[in-house]
């Protein structure tokens, strides 16, 4: 009987531990997406005009140039992402859900499903939108 208890009470530490030691605790009404855990990764104070948009320019740009491109999608503009970002559509918002290939959205980017961002652009994604998705 104490040995359960134990054992409860360890997994209950450890489960504390597990949620203080990532970026996704922060921030607003999302589920918790899935972790992404990653050494190394600075994933603190990113801001919309440098990380972000460096990750958005370097990967989907080429797809989303305006809303005339081949998604009708704009991610030149901040309040259409930022929408994207806080939106309800998906479990953790669509540009979070989409990048996560979670949650229901379309996997981006579109070209390949094994095409994934790496780990640490998605945390900062994440990051940036469980701030409230800034204008920083
Ligand atoms: C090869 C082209 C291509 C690339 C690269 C690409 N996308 Fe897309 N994206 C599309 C197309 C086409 C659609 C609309 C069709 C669909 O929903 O599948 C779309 C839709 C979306 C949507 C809207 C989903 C919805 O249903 O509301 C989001 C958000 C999005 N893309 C984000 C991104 C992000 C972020 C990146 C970069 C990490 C990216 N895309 C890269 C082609 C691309």
């Amino acid at each position: 009987m104490r040995k359960k208890l134990f054992i409860v009470a360890a997994l209950i530490l450890m489960y504390i531990i597990f949620l203080e030691g990532c970026v996704y605790h922060k921030g607003n009404d999302y589920p918790h997406p899935p972790t992404v855990v990653v050494g190394g990764c600075n994933d603190t104070n990113v801001r919309y005009s440098v990380e972000i948009k460096s990750i958005l320019d370097a990967n989907c740009i080429s797809c989303h140039n305006g809303t005339a491109s081949v998604s009708g999608i704009d991610l030149y503009d901040y309040e259409i992402i930022s929408k994207l970002a806080l939106d309800n559509k998906f479990t953790y918002g669509t540009l979070l859900s989409a990048v996560l290939h979670k949650g229901g959205a379309p996997f981006m980017p579109q070209s390949n499903p094994q095409l994934q961002l790496q780990d640490c652009d998605i945390n900062k994604i994440a990051a940036w939108v469980y701030h409230g998705a800034p204008d920083n």
